[in-house]
């Protein structure tokens, strides 16, 4: 009678919540009496501290793996986060900051100093490959170039995604790439590179991975499209002998640029438009990301925007320099062979303003 007595209040017990469940065991214990019951109420509670402990476990690997996947893109970055991520080794700093540990090195004495992620975004001709070697000419930044010139890089996210993981983790090499004391990492992307065909994807991995933008934008669209056709003149009968589309002298800039393109004006207006909307588009797309737009005409004019930049990307601020040489400078007369057609074609449109004469 006492045993079913037991096994009845075992039953009741066994409906209550399984975190109330050890208190209620002793209860029943207390309650049932006796040697035997004792010793079989002794399973119970074994089975009982078995199962918070495999809860526990359970709650645990839920807890960790949530992290992982909502602010972690892979094992990587769990680790370094776990490892450098003292209130010392963090600065103050409106940035995510990162304790990459690459598969291929070591980063010794700075393995915990923090690196900051970025991507410059632009388009061909509006001065990004100048704006680069300045960038690089800093020791402590390291951007790799257009590292999605390469199709097999962007076939698709997957792809894409892989080849910044590795850029990120510092294991990407190439010319740009710094020593173990990098404190900022990022590449050249051209819009045209894959960058907005998955612009959505892109857009919450940077963000993910805490990421920063530069936006680099040619203002004088006009300019940029007499580039584009001497480049794309030079790539056909290369004037120097061998294609290039930067120089690093003022002799080869003069070369280059003595070839004076026709500005095809029937679509003009058309292609400034467009241009203007892809920037528009691709800020749209990534303004969920910490971004700074720069204009290459400021940059030319004002050498205090560069102090900005490396504000922005959290790297001690000094002079940067850069052995390319501007190719096409001076008005727009002596640029390209139909001057008149093009001034007509844009007077009184809101290009007006690119036939200023003293634009960079
Ligand atoms: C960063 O943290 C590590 C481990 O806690 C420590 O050894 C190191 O001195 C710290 N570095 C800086 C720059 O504070
Ligand atoms: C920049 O690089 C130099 C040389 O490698 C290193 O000594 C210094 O600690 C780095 N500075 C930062 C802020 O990472
Ligand atoms: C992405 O492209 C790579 C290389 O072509 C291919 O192996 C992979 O299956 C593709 N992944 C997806 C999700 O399409
Ligand atoms: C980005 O979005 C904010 C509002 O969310 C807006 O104020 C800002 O103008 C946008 N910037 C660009 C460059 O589109």
């Amino acid at each position: 009678m006492v045993a079913k007595d037991w096994l009845f209040s075992q039953l009741e017990c066994q409906t209550q919540q399984r975190v109330e469940r050890a208190r209620h065991n002793a209860q029943c214990m207390d309650s049932a009496g006796g040697r035997d019951l004792r010793r079989a109420s002794l399973g119970w509670k074994f089975f009982v501290l078995v199962l918070i402990g495999a809860c526990g476990i359970y709650m645990c690997f839920a807890r960790v793996n949530q992290r992982n996947f909502q602010q972690f893109s892979s094992t990587q970055e769990v680790l370094e986060n776990s490892f450098c991520r003292t209130p010392s080794n963090l600065s103050l700093s409106d940035f995510a900051q990162h304790f990459p540990r690459p598969l291929t090195y070591q980063r010794g004495i700075c393995i915990c100093t923090p690196v900051h992620y970025f991507v410059i975004f632009s388009m061909q001709r509006s001065g990004s490959g100048w704006f680069e070697t300045l960038l690089n000419s800093h020791p402590n930044i390291s951007s790799h170039g257009e590292i999605f010139i390469v199709k097999d890089r962007r076939q698709n996210f997957t792809t894409i995604s892989h080849t910044l993981d590795k850029l990120y983790n510092l294991d990407w090499f190439s010319s740009s790439a710094k020593n173990e004391c990098t404190a900022a990492v990022g590449l050249k992307w051209m819009l045209n590179q894959g960058a907005m065909d998955y612009h959505t994807e892109i857009a919450a991995y940077l963000r993910k991975r805490g990421i920063s933008v530069l936006f680099l934008i040619r203002r004088n669209t006009l300019r940029r499209l007499i580039s584009i056709l001497a480049n794309a003149y030079d790539r056909e009968r290369p004037i120097g002998g061998t294609h290039v589309s930067h120089v690093h002298s003022k002799e080869q800039a003069k070369r280059l640029a003595s070839y004076k393109p026709t500005v095809n004006v029937k679509y003009l207006n058309q292609n400034l438009e467009r241009y203007e909307e892809i920037s528009n588009n691709a800020l749209q797309a990534f303004n969920v990301t910490r971004l700074l737009v720069i204009f290459y005409e400021d940059l030319v004019k004002e050498p205090q925007k560069l102090m900005e930049v490396q504000e922005f990307l959290g790297v001690p601020p000094r002079k940067l320099e850069s052995r390319q040489v501007k190719i096409h400078t001076g008005p727009l007369s002596g640029l390209i062979t139909n001057r008149e057609e093009v001034y007509r074609a844009l007077q009184a449109t809101k290009f007006e303003g690119f036939l200023r004469e003293d634009d960079p």
